[in-house]
């Protein structure tokens, strides 16, 4: 049976009581001169909500009119530097060292290595990452013409594989003279001849500047196991191996200079005068964004770090930081900051606000900073507390460009650290505040905190030398193992990219714009609104992520 209007016993309204319109819409732009939910001036009004984190509210659905592989998320990180996805891995000792750099750099990220470290470690770890080649193993394992089989046959129980190129010194960037296959030495019984008599010298080489695709297309052919490339000299500059030809996976994404077919790479350094001479270091090594690491960057120390910096090095990128109100953010862009980080007392690992009593709720810190920065077009991170794909949604619609992750990468393969299992039976690795009293004692018991290098660590961002007493502003644990970020990178960037379909932008940008143009609405989660947005209700259930 079909019900026409006005049949439902009377629950319907009749056709003479519907108004006298055509369309939805006409109604809509005709009796709702303002859109449904709150512009973010509204949401963030703390006199009515108090100040709001992430948790405090929700973006309201657009109107979707592409598919989500549309979505650009394309923004600045700082004035000059643009990476292809918004997401940043923490300088902290337990998540950035060159192997997450040289990942989310791939991945089309950043990382920021951070400085718990004697400062020729740290640059070491940044010409790592510019000296990266997607493929190409950089720093081969060499030999002499010297050694002698029976090292060679030590060699290959090390490390697992054969196939030693030989240059005139033993090192790279000397001139190759053979290689030396496992084939070779497997069955020669004279164990203390020179390599030279068992290593081939019909070499297949390729010139330093061949591609990616253009060595392997060699390698294909040659039928051999790896391929030494040489500079115009005949030196062996790097070497690609057969057995890495299916692990090299393509990078679209990956953060590069126009032009550069290197990584970018970030670190800190902290704003003492020996933080000039890590500095100086990092530089050589081949570092673009600098940033001063400080849990309170409105200081005298940073503006003037700042000022030396862009005035010293004026090629290189500063971002200042951390602030999180207007005034903080003016000092640092006065003093001429490229990029701002927000956050104080955000972050999982985090103590500062119960310790100190500063800080401020996330949410409003960032939108209160980087629409002031807006202004001067310096782009902000939202660092800290990210904890799932919707948290960094809600950082870039607050208006940050970026945002920057501890915990939630902490755990992936790619952190510095072993794994090990908690005394629950789980897969975990280390995870620590920089101003945790364990990275504290850390500096009095490691090789640098014993030269007296320590003075340079990471850790003069929460502690001073002259501290008789340390208060810790961190505290040391453990997170779940979450595998490589080369799976859950891509997985944030794909959540990233269909909230913002949900939303109905196609772009940072355009999320930025359509926040400030009040067009993206908001609305305030009440505690019980909370506890609907999550699982509820359910006897037990399995939250996987991704696959
Ligand atoms: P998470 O992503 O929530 O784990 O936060 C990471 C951020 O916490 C870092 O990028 C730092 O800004 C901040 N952080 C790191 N160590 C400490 C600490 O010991 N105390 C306070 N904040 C910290």
């Amino acid at each position: 049976m079909t019900i026409s209007n006005g049949d439902a016993q009377g629950l319907l309204p009749t056709k003479a009581e519907i108004q006298d319109f055509t369309t939805a819409l006409e109604v809509l732009e005709r009796d709702y001169p303002t859109r449904d939910g709150l512009d973010v001036d509204a949401l963030l009004d703390s006199d009515k909500h108090g100040a709001l984190t992430y948790n405090d509210f929700l973006v309201l659905p657009g109107y979707i009119g592409f598919p989500a592989s549309d979505v650009s998320l394309e923004t600045p990180v700082t004035k000059r530097i643009s990476l292809k996805t918004p997401l940043l891995s923490s300088p902290m000792d337990t998540v950035t060292e060159h192997n997450m750099a040289i990942h989310m750099a791939l991945l089309g990220g950043l990382g920021v290595i951070h400085h718990n470290c004697s400062a020729e470690d740290q640059a070491e770890m940044v010409r790592k990452v510019k000296r990266f080649e997607n493929g190409f193993i950089l720093d081969p394992v060499v030999i002499s013409p010297k050694t002698t089989v029976a090292e060679a046959k030590e060699l290959k129980s090390t490390w697992g594989f054969g196939g030693f190129p030989v240059t005139e010194n033993g090192t790279l960037r000397s001139k190759l003279v053979g290689i030396v296959t496992s084939r070779d030495i497997q069955f020669h019984t004279s164990d203390e001849d020179p390599v030279t008599q068992v290593m081939s010298t019909d070499l297949v080489t390729a010139p330093a500047g061949t591609t990616l695709a253009e060595a392997n297309e060699v390698l294909r052919n040659s039928k051999k196991g790896k391929l030494p490339i040489i500079d115009k000299d005949g030196n062996l500059v790097s070497l690609l191996s057969r057995s890495d030809l299916r692990k090299n996976l393509h990078y679209p994404l990956a953060s590069k200079l126009p032009d550069s077919k290197q990584l970018i790479a970030a670190a800190t350094v902290g704003t003492r005068d020996y933080d000039k001479q890590r500095l100086q270091l990092l530089v050589d090594a081949g570092l673009d964004i600098v940033v001063i690491d400080s849990s309170q960057g409105n200081s005298i120390y940073q503006i003037d770090m700042i000022k030396w910096v862009k005035k010293t090095f004026p090629q290189i990128d500063v971002i200042g930081g951390n602030v999180v109100t207007r005034e903080q953010a003016a000092n640092l862009i006065a003093a001429g900051a490229d990029g701002l980080r927000i956050g104080m007392g955000s972050g999982s690992a985090c103590i500062t606000q119960e310790v100190m009593a500063v800080g401020r709720p996330q949410a409003l810190a960032v939108h209160s900073v980087s629409s002031f920065a807006a202004r001067f077009g310096v782009p902000c991170i939202a660092d800290g507390g990210i904890e799932n794909v919707g948290h960094i949604v809600k950082g870039l619609a607050m208006g940050a460009s970026t945002v920057m992750m501890g915990g939630l990468l902490a755990g992936t393969t790619e952190s510095p650290g072993e794994y090990f299992v908690s005394s629950e039976g789980q897969l975990v690795k280390a995870y620590r505040g920089m101003g945790s009293i364990d990275v504290m004692e850390d500096r009095k018991t490691t090789k640098a905190g014993k030269e007296g290098k320590a003075q340079n660590a990471g850790t003069a961002r929460y502690f001073s030398e002259k501290d008789r007493v340390l208060v810790a502003q961190g505290v040391s644990g453990s997170v779940l193992d979450r595998g490589s970020v080369t799976k859950f990178v891509p997985y944030l960037i794909a959540g990233v990219e269909h909230s913002l379909q949900e939303i109905g932008v196609k772009s940072i940008k355009a999320l930025h714009e359509n926040v400030n143009n009040k067009t993206v609405r908001f609305e305030v989660r009440s505690g019980s609104a909370q506890a609907e947005g999550n699982v509820h209700g359910l006897h037990s259930y399995d939250k996987k992520l991704y696959s």
